[in-house]
């Protein structure tokens, strides 16, 4: 029992995933919270098996705040990190300004500095909540791209649907055997938050390009807005364009583009989340950059 569980009568639970009633709470806070469906999962496999969720429970089995943390392991300058990602942070309503949120941040970073994470990353809308714990703002830019010369592509483009059985087998397997998007600032796995991203935003296309490389990218007639690529390589940007097939007025990269051989140019990027790092490899990272959409939390 912890001090906050005896005052309030509550049952804190850990790595719960496994009790499908426990699971479904959880999905209940995020739903009344943040008005998002994290059960949506289910269908391509569940939820990362690495999150670790600490959550408090009353008595009726609702889960009444949790905080997780998950693995999120990460390139940045070429060198591997190992580091985890918060995410799933909230409090009811009735529940809040009683040290719930800090208690079970608390237990969170102390579990994944165990491990040994030199790199805690996370997404929020309220960084003053988070500087006091030694987080610090990270700039995004999106990249404007110039126009590569396009040639006639060799390469199938096909769209593919995660609802298609084969479609999502092939787009799981390339997020598991994926060369980082960028050797400057990317994730190495993560499959959860990519198909869950690609499952709340119906404007993503993902395309495969032959079966090396899935595309996720939107176009709205004059802009293309290329968000990530999934492949055992990357494909030049000059190879993309020309196997989807699509001549647009303007070119947004949204990831760092190092490895795309094209001429870029940054942009501030304000977007409705702030990214934040602490922990010893966040010195490293050195700007302009950018976390592909696909891989938010
Ligand atoms: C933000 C939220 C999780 C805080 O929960 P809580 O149980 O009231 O938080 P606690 O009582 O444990 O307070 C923890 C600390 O956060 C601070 N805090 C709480 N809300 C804050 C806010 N909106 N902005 C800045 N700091 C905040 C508290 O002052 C406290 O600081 P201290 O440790 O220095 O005393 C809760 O209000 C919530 O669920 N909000 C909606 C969802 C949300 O925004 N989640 C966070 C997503 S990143």
């Amino acid at each position: 029992m912890t001090e906050l569980a005896t005052r309030y009568g509550l049952t804190l639970r850990q790595d719960y995933f496994g009790d499908p009633s426990a699971w479904g709470a959880l999905v209940d806070l995020l739903q009344d919270t943040f008005s998002i469906d994290v059960d949506l999962q289910a269908s391509f496999g569940g939820p990362d098996p690495t999150s670790m969720p600490s959550g408090y429970f009353d008595g009726e089995g609702r889960c009444v705040a949790n905080f997780s943390a998950f693995s999120m392991p990460m390139i940045i300058n070429g060198r591997a990190i190992k580091a985890a990602g918060y995410q799933s942070g909230a409090v009811r309503p009735e529940w809040r300004e009683r040290g719930l949120y800090r208690d079970l941040m608390q237990r969170a970073f102390d579990r994944t500095a165990a491990e040994g994470c030199e790199l805690d990353l996370l997404l929020t809308d309220k960084p003053a909540l988070y500087e006091r714990y030694g987080f610090r703002s990270l700039p995004q830019h999106i990249f404007g791209a110039r126009t590569p010369k396009l040639q006639k592509s060799e390469l199938t483009a096909r769209q593919l649907s995660l609802e298609a059985p084969d479609d999502l087998r092939l787009i799981k397997t390339l997020l598991q055997s994926r060369q980082p998007v960028s050797a400057r600032f990317a994730v190495v796995r993560q499959m959860e938050m990519f198909l869950l991203n690609a499952c709340f935003n119906s404007a993503i296309r993902l395309t495969a390009l032959g079966d090396d490389a899935v595309i996720a990218w939107t176009f709205d007639g004059a802009t293309f807005w290329l968000l990530d690529i999934a492949g055992t390589a990357v494909p030049s940007l000059a190879t993309i364009l020309s196997a989807l097939d699509v001549e647009p007025e303007r070119i947004e990269i949204c990831f760092s583009p190092d490895r795309l051989d094209c001429e870029v140019s940054p942009e501030p990027y304000e977007g409705y989340t702030v990214l934040m790092a602490r922990g010893k490899a966040a010195d490293e990272i050195i700007g302009p950059l950018m976390l592909s959409p696909m891989a938010e939390f």
